[in-house]
């Protein structure tokens, strides 16, 4: 199998809109008063919003009705939007616009597989709207990452098979998904989050492209 086609996450991978997500929800859990810091974060990283919401409020979640569920999911993402008017396309994470030119110039096909709705928004704010070859996000399955579907729909969008796709994730529940998916994984961050991905990288800055390639062969 060679690799024909790469799926990247957006959030924590190409921008950094996974600090604003935790913004974002900081302020919901201040307003229900409900202890939430960078440690409890880490459960939502990848997660979709409804799902977010829930781990959020643990064991408070039956208080609460679907309608207040629903005005909390809309208020945190009100609060996201105003969030992404400061994004612009000097906002990659470094090494990012590297990764996605390194990509072309191996021919290899790009898609985005991120649970946002907003993934549309942000691609547009970060000016590279145009520069996939399938957009897999919030809006595109029913199950979200840990389930392998959004990826699944990647490959399909690239008309790819699965074992030749490369899945770049910044969560837990994202690399569990790709391996799901029966692809390659890599993992940005600490091993404690993404250590269960075939190659691992502290950051988008250190991964290797290269490095990724002939990883991949050897299997
Ligand atoms: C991404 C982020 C999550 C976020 C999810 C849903 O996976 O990593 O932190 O909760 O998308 O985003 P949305 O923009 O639809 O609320
Ligand atoms: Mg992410």
């Amino acid at each position: 199998m060679k690799i024909q086609a790469f799926i990247l996450d957006l959030d924590g991978v190409l921008t950094n809109t996974s600090e604003y997500h935790f913004q974002a929800w900081q302020r919901i859990a201040e307003e229900e008063h409900i202890p939430f810091g960078r440690q409890e974060n880490e459960r939502l990283r990848g997660v979709s919003r409804r799902r977010s919401l829930e781990i959020l409020l643990g064991d408070a979640l039956p208080r609460y009705s679907e309608a207040q569920l629903q005005a909390m999911m809309d208020r945190k993402n009100a609060v996201y939007q105003k969030m992404l008017e400061q994004i612009t396309p000097d906002d990659f994470l470094p090494g990012a616009s590297e990764l996605l030119d390194g990509l072309r110039a191996r021919g290899l096909k790009i898609a985005i597989g991120s649970a946002s709705k907003n993934t549309r928004l942000v691609l547009d704010r970060l000016g590279i709207l145009d520069a996939f070859d399938g957009i897999a996000d919030g809006n595109s399955v029913a199950h979200s990452k840990p389930a392998p579907d959004i990826f699944l729909h990647a490959a399909a969008l690239l008309d790819t098979p699965p074992a030749s796709c490369v899945v770049v994730e910044d969560a837990e529940s994202g690399i569990t998904a790709a391996l799901a998916a029966k692809m390659f994984a890599v993992g940005i961050g600490p091993q404690a989050r993404v250590g269960k991905a075939h190659l691992r990288y502290d950051s988008t800055a250190q991964l290797d492209l290269e490095d990724v390639l002939t990883t991949f062969e050897r299997l």
